[in-house]
């Protein structure tokens, strides 16, 4: 008798990073993507590379991220939807930063359903704003490669530089405190309403939703994450 070999072929693997700022969305991204070898879409530093760039969108973006308020929806939702078709997505995703409003993720929604696509799990990472106030302005990357520090938590070898390229490091625009406070403000009050949307799709065999306590040390955040995502691969292929 004939094996459906597809049967057996693993599903794709679309995460979600939900998370308030400096929760580790990026920290913890990096070791996913090492080890599921997945595109890692982060509409932060797409927004930042075309800051950089000086392009038409990162000349708009700036005058929003420096406020810390959110890029127009329109703006984002079809960088992400068109980034998904590209050939590196095909057996999934790892997003962050999108979707972070409800209408963005109607859109993500509609979008992946177009494709016959749907999301495997949306990963919320949870840490309270004092945490999170002391981790952003604790914050260094490298402006080139995006590598990304903490003076107190994870230092690198010599003050300031970057451990591989020696790059200078440099504290993002919207680090400094009085953007901070906004944009927490802005998760609270826009993003936060995302993880009600898709906790509404949690069913009684299967929940969407996986809640992550981001407060541990970022190994240990990460042995969780890891053994979640292997479980909800497992359950998607049952
Ligand atoms: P974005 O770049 O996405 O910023 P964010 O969501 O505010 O997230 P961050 O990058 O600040 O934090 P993170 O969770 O990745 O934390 P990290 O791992 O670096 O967006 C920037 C802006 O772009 C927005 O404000 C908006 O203007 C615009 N934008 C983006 N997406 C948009 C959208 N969809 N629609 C409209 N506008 C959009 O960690 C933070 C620090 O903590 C680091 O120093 C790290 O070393 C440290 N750390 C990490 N984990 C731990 C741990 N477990 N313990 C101790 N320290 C830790």
């Amino acid at each position: 008798m004939p094996v459906n070999v597809s049967a057996f072929m693993p599903a794709e693997l679309n995460l979600v990073l939900v998370g308030p700022p400096g929760a580790g969305k990026g920290t913890q991204a990096s070791r996913l993507v090492k080890d599921f070898s997945l595109p890692f879409i982060s509409v932060g530093d797409i927004l930042r590379a075309n800051v950089k760039e000086g392009t038409e969108l990162g000349v708009k973006a700036k005058e929003y991220m420096d406020k810390g308020e959110l890029l127009p929806d329109d703006l984002v939702v079809d960088l992400i939807t068109e980034r998904l078709k590209q050939p590196d997505a095909k057996e999934g995703f790892i997003l962050d930063g999108f979707p972070r409003t409800v209408p963005q993720a109607e859109a993500l929604e509609k979008g992946l359903t177009v494709s016959g696509r749907k999301l495997t799990a949306v990963i919320v990472i949870e840490v309270p704003d004092e945490d999170l106030i002391e981790r952003l302005s604790g914050r260094r990357v490298n402006p080139t490669t995006g590598r990304t520090y903490h003076i107190k938590y994870d230092p690198p070898k010599h003050e300031g530089v970057d451990d591989i390229d020696g790059t200078k490091l440099i504290q993002r625009d919207d680090d400094k405190p009085e953007t901070i406070a906004n944009r927490l403000k802005v998760y609270h009050d826009q993003t936060s309403p995302v993880i009600g949307f898709y906790e509404r799709q949690n069913t009684e065999n299967k929940a969407l939703v996986r809640r992550i306590d981001g407060t541990r040390e970022p190994d240990e955040v990460y042995r969780h994450i890891r053994a979640l995502v292997a479980t909800v691969r497992l359950e998607d292929t049952l």
